[in-house]
């Protein structure tokens, strides 16, 4: 699909939030680039090493799934609520620090090019766009996600908002994007990586991907991390134990996707929500616990699966980080951070970085 016609299908897509019409669509689509990063083959090759995780997961001890899965239409729109809950603090958090230091992360990388790893629907994004716009540079947006629906509705509300914006969005998985970065027309480029979702990575996932957000960078670029800081084991445990069951249903709605997608049959009302903060490991695990001895089969895996009452599935960790510690990562990386911002109570922390 040519770039245009992508373009053109975003810019009158009845999805889309925002529905230019006639002049004002062709406009927008002049301004909005969409690649499509995965070949068939490499669609192919995910769809092989997804149902390979899975069955692997689901086959060792302690059983376990591949949090990618939480992502169907259904789990994103949960993940959207989970953001906005009273006792999920990181996105209001880091939001609160963005707005404060926004104007002095611009005024210290000077005009370059923003690319969001993981750009969802790109409300933060905002905060740093209005303060390169405001200090008179170019806007030039890069979205990597690896929903297409979700980056065209985001990006043409984007480009709606600011009619200066220039969007190259890149549809598919960091890897690959980082791998494949096109080159930039602006000075510079600040790759960012909000939300901590680098706190959903194992430690040797998270060297691995420092290395390669290096090998995307020239020396003098950026990169801005957002990272959910150690706190007491009470506020976090309620983070992810929300009075409203949202992240309850977040969790069990993977098996539902599984189900779907796989042809299983796992019954959700067999399965309890478990999430605790593992002190040792500084990590909050989320589990989803079987309430009976059950048998799972998912027919396009050609797999069954026996659970034990009590029998426990890990669906995500979510690392909690020291400001020192990743500092040092980073460093190790040739990522120094320039500045480094919390919010008052030092809940969430967010590190500019340049690489070396
Ligand atoms: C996406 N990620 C940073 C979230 C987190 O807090 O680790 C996912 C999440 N899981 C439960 N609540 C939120």
């Amino acid at each position: 699909m040519s770039i245009f016609e992508s373009a053109s299908h975003a810019a009158t897509s009845p999805s889309a939030r925002a529905k230019p019409v006639g002049a004002a669509s062709s406009h927008l689509a002049r301004r909005l680039q969409i690649e499509q990063l995965m070949q068939a083959t490499e669609t192919l090759e995910q769809d092989v090493l997804g149902r390979a995780d899975v069955i692997h997961g689901l086959t060792q001890r302690p059983k376990t799934l591949p949090a990618h899965y939480f992502y169907d239409d259904r789990g994103s729109e949960l993940f959207e609520q989970i953001c906005a809950l009273p006792e999920y603090y990181p996105t209001r958090t880091e939001t609160a620090i963005l707005q404060s230091c926004a104007l002095a992360i611009a005024t210290a990388t000077g005009p370059c090019e923003l690319v969001e790893l993981g750009s969802g629907s790109a409300t933060k994004t905002r905060i740093l766009l209005d303060a390169y716009d405001q200090l008179g540079y170019a806007l030039r947006y890069m979205p990597i996600d690896v929903s297409g629906g979700m980056l065209e509705r985001s990006a043409l509300d984007l480009l709606v908002s600011y009619p200066k914006l220039q969007v190259h969005g890149l549809v598919g998985s960091y890897e690959l994007a980082l791998n494949r970065l096109p080159s930039t027309r602006l000075p510079s480029r600040m790759i960012c990586f909000l939300g901590s979702t680098l706190g959903n990575l194992k430690p040797q996932e998270c060297q691995q991907f420092f290395r390669q957000i290096t090998a995307a960078l020239q020396p003098g670029e950026y990169f801005l991390l957002g990272i959910d800081l150690q706190k007491s084991q009470q506020q976090l445990e309620a983070a992810y134990n929300d009075a409203a069951g949202v992240t309850a249903e977040f969790n069990l709605n993977m098996l539902g996707h599984l189900n779907l997608r796989y042809g299983g049959n796992f019954d959700l009302s067999q399965f309890e929500h478990w999430a605790f903060y593992n002190q040792s490991e500084q990590q909050i695990e989320m589990h989803l616990k079987s309430l009976s001895a059950q048998t799972v089969q998912l027919k396009t895996l050609d797999l069954t699966v026996e659970l034990e009452p009590g029998e426990t599935i890990q669906t995500e960790i979510s690392r909690k980080f020291s400001l020192n510690d990743i500092q040092q990562e980073l460093q190790t990386q040739g990522l120094m951070s320039l500045q480094v911002w919390t919010d008052p109570q030092d809940w969430f922390g967010l590190l500019l970085c340049q690489l070396q």
